[in-house]
């Protein structure tokens, strides 16, 4: 395959309002950090899309704007060929945020003291979400087996559910422990859900990011059933590196959930988001596959320098086998430290601003997630920093 796109460098984001940067003193007491935070990368967002949005500026109007079928199609159409999952323009809302919709989704379908099951260590605002808005967490810890893979704990999940609970929270692919769920786990859980009449909002935003030979299933695709009791978010601020359009949708495909989801949503007043995200959208979703294809050979690189890099240092750090995404889950029990040393390791050995593992649950004490999704310049960088650092602690421990 000829390479047509170049990822060993990336605009540097220093003095730019990247969160990622500006909040690192607050975060880590120090602005030197390499930032490894955030979930979005350190790699251009693609020109094509880049592109689109200066055609549309040459129009000097910026007025209120529909988000247009055309983008909607483009969705559709991905989701089809990447996906092999089949959505409706009518059954897709426009979000300007996932986080959002999940919300959203907990205000139309439970009540105040309803239970919502959310499967930890997971993406903070799954737990944040359920306890802002007054309902109960139900929680299902994911299984951490003897060879460091994670799985849903099904059997626990059986004993926890009761009629108070109404809703389960997926995160698929699961940010942070990087899994891939297989047809077979998500059909036990479909199971379960059907059974007690659980309504599955499933975060798919990382879908796009699945390395070979995992394939990402999305639950609605599992079934007619599984389609009539989904919600799902899906969109592009993760795959071509456009959070900063807050542009995602919300598929619904059961015309009665849809309805309940509508009322909710009409009142909280989503609208339609800028006119730039939309037409930065349809543009990633047509002309971004090969670019998508590129990027996940480089990411997958990049996961296997740090794997290398772990792999000399077993007793300290194991890093957990990646399925998807780009963010790294690293197990730092090895190294004895109690979960803020091991963020001061990072911050001041290594000059890294990791996430704390701690922060996506107690499951996570121990661990640290690392976010892999850099140019090759700043791979190497970070690899080298890292690995002074242990160097220096194998040393102290000799
Ligand atoms: C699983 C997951 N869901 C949602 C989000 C955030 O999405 P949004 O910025 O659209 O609210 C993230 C960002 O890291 C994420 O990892």
């Amino acid at each position: 395959m000829i390479k047509k796109y170049n990822f060993s460098t990336s605009a540097s984001r220093e003095g730019t309002n990247a969160e990622k940067y500006t909040m690192r003193k607050k975060l880590f007491g120090s602005d030197v950090v390499i930032p490894l935070w955030v979930a979005d990368m350190d790699i251009d967002t693609p020109d094509f899309v880049l592109e689109a949005v200066k055609k549309r500026l040459e129009h000097p109007v910026m007025g209120y704007e529909e988000m247009p079928r055309s983008a909607f199609e483009a969705q559709c159409d991905w989701m089809k060929r990447e996906h092999t999952v089949e959505f409706e323009v009518s059954e897709l809302f426009y979000s300007h945020s996932v986080v959002a919709s999940m919300n959203t989704v907990i205000e139309a379908f439970t009540g105040k003291g309803d239970k919502i099951i959310v499967q930890t260590p997971v993406y903070p605002p799954f737990f944040h979400s359920v306890i802002e808005n007054e309902r109960e967490l139900l929680k299902n810890p994911l299984k951490l087996k003897d060879d460091g893979t994670y799985s849903f704990d099904i059997e626990d999940l059986k004993s926890k559910i009761d009629e108070k609970t109404k809703l389960l929270l997926l995160c698929s692919p699961h940010n942070p422990v990087g899994r891939v769920w297989r047809r077979e786990e998500l059909e036990e859980i479909l199971e379960i859900c059907l059974k007690h009449n659980i309504i599955v909002f499933s975060d798919e935003i990382h879908s796009d990011l699945v390395y070979a030979p995992n394939i990402h299933i999305p639950f609605a695709s599992l079934n007619d059933k599984a389609r009539d009791i989904t919600i799902t978010a899906i969109g592009v601020g993760k795959t071509f590196n456009m959070a900063g359009f807050a542009i995602s949708t919300v598929a619904i495909t059961n015309d009665e959930l849809r309805a309940k989801f509508k009322k909710v949503y009409d009142k909280r007043h989503f609208a339609f988001g800028s006119s730039l995200s939309h037409i930065a959208f349809e543009a990633a979703y047509k002309d971004g596959k090969e670019w998508l294809e590129e990027l996940k050979i480089h990411l997958y690189k990049n996961f296997l320098l740090l794997k290398e890099l772990c792999d000399q240092y077993p007793h300290f750090i194991k890093i957990t086998t990646i399925e998807g995404t780009y963010l790294a889950w690293l197990d730092c029990r090895g190294m004895l430290l109690k979960d803020k040393e091991l963020r001061e390791f990072f911050v001041k050995d290594a000059k890294l601003g990791l996430s704390a593992g701690i922060s996506f649950g107690r499951e996570g004490s121990g661990f640290m997630r690392l976010n892999f999704a850099l140019s090759s310049a700043k791979m190497a960088q970070i690899i080298e920093n890292l690995q002074k650092a242990l160097q220096s602690i194998g040393r102290k421990s000799d």
